[in-house]
């Protein structure tokens, strides 16, 4: 089989997506139309047009901007249910998304707004093919470490549907040590932990995420390879990095994807992941991240087996149903 076919096939867990991220262009501007809000573009090629980023803080004020159109329960059903539907064409059985709660209450638009529509979207995916779902709910670091308290408190009611808390938005100048009590509180409630840490920040935020917030893995987690005893500790514990190869390019942290270290970490015997993080900003979904990797890198059918393999080891899932994919995946029994 053809890798192409085989990355198509295998099904595939998607580890760091963030849900706000996948709002196409199409919709951006038919729910600006619905809600009259103005958008800085007259059409769908010139939203496109406008998604040259120079680092992460250019897309991050583009990724905001996008947001404000969603507003009521119906659009944030919509912006999960699109998601879902291609998870399902491209076989990702298994999806740990993340949302940014933040970006929403800061606009007045509270849980109750968008957690059921998050919800009735997840439930109606799962009855229709059985996709299964879990959610991350992410703190904005560049906000206070107040607000990611309230935001915990906010969230009570929600717990139930919430797997693990996160950390996004701009990294620089915001490491992970400012959020220790957020995710210590967190921890208490019985929640898992990531943080994204190490894409455009120092090794030093790794292991700050790893000691000060006790994270079960790291999102992005590139930059690891810079410090040795990080890559050793790392590989001894098997904790997963999520790596998202078109978001580095698209983000210039490698400048071409023939230079993304990917494989370097593989090699080195870390449990790296392939993930999409912000398709509709980045220029692909899952299958598109391993299909530039093929081409740009030329992976052997083992390394994308053990990259989706990865996948399921480095998830929330509980063991038995990780070992049910594994075997699929080895015995090639799709
Ligand atoms: N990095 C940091 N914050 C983010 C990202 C990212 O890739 N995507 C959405 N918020
Ligand atoms: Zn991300």
């Amino acid at each position: 089989m053809d890798n192409t076919r085989l990355i198509r096939q295998l099904p595939k867990a998607e580890l760091h997506l963030h849900i706000e991220g996948s709002l196409e262009p199409e919709l951006m501007m038919q729910l600006a139309k619905k809600h009259k809000v103005t958008l800085p573009y007259q059409s769908i090629e010139q939203v496109k047009q406008a998604y040259n980023f120079d680092n992460l803080q250019s897309f991050l004020d583009l990724y905001y901007l996008g947001a404000s159109v969603l507003r009521d329960e119906d659009d944030f059903y919509q912006l999960m249910w699109r998601y879902l539907l291609k998870c399902r064409e491209e076989n990702v059985v298994h999806c740990e998304l993340m949302f940014d709660p933040q970006t929403h209450t800061e606009r007045g638009i509270g849980f109750d707004i968008f957690m059921p529509g998050f919800l009735r979207a997840i439930e109606q995916a799962k009855q229709q093919w059985g996709q299964s779902c879990l959610l991350i709910m992410c703190f904005l670091r560049h906000l206070p470490e107040q607000s990611a308290l309230q935001t915990l408190q906010q969230a009570q009611p929600y717990l139930d549907h919430i797997e693990a808390v996160g950390l996004d938005s701009s990294e620089l100048g915001h490491p992970p040590e400012k959020f220790t009590q957020a995710f210590a509180e967190a921890k208490k409630m019985g929640l898992k932990a990531v943080a994204h840490a190490g894409e455009e920040g120092p090794p030093d935020y790794i292991w700050s995420a790893i000691n000060t917030l006790k994270v079960d893995r790291i999102d992005h987690g590139v930059r690891s390879i810079e410090d040795p005893a990080l890559m050793t500790l790392l590989k001894e514990q098997q904790i997963p990095l999520t790596v998202c190869p078109l978001s580095n390019i698209k983000l210039c942290v490698f400048d071409h994807m023939s230079q993304h270290n990917i494989l370097k970490l593989l090699d080195a015997g870390l449990l790296v992941t392939v993930n999409a993080d912000d398709p509709s900003y980045f220029g692909g979904y899952l299958n598109d991240n391993f299909l530039a990797l093929d081409q740009h890198l030329g992976l052997q059918s083992e390394q994308i087996k053990q990259l989706v393999s990865n996948s399921f080891n480095a998830s929330f899932l509980d063991d038995r149903t990780k070992q049910l994919w594994l075997d699929k995946i080895q015995t090639g029994s799709l």
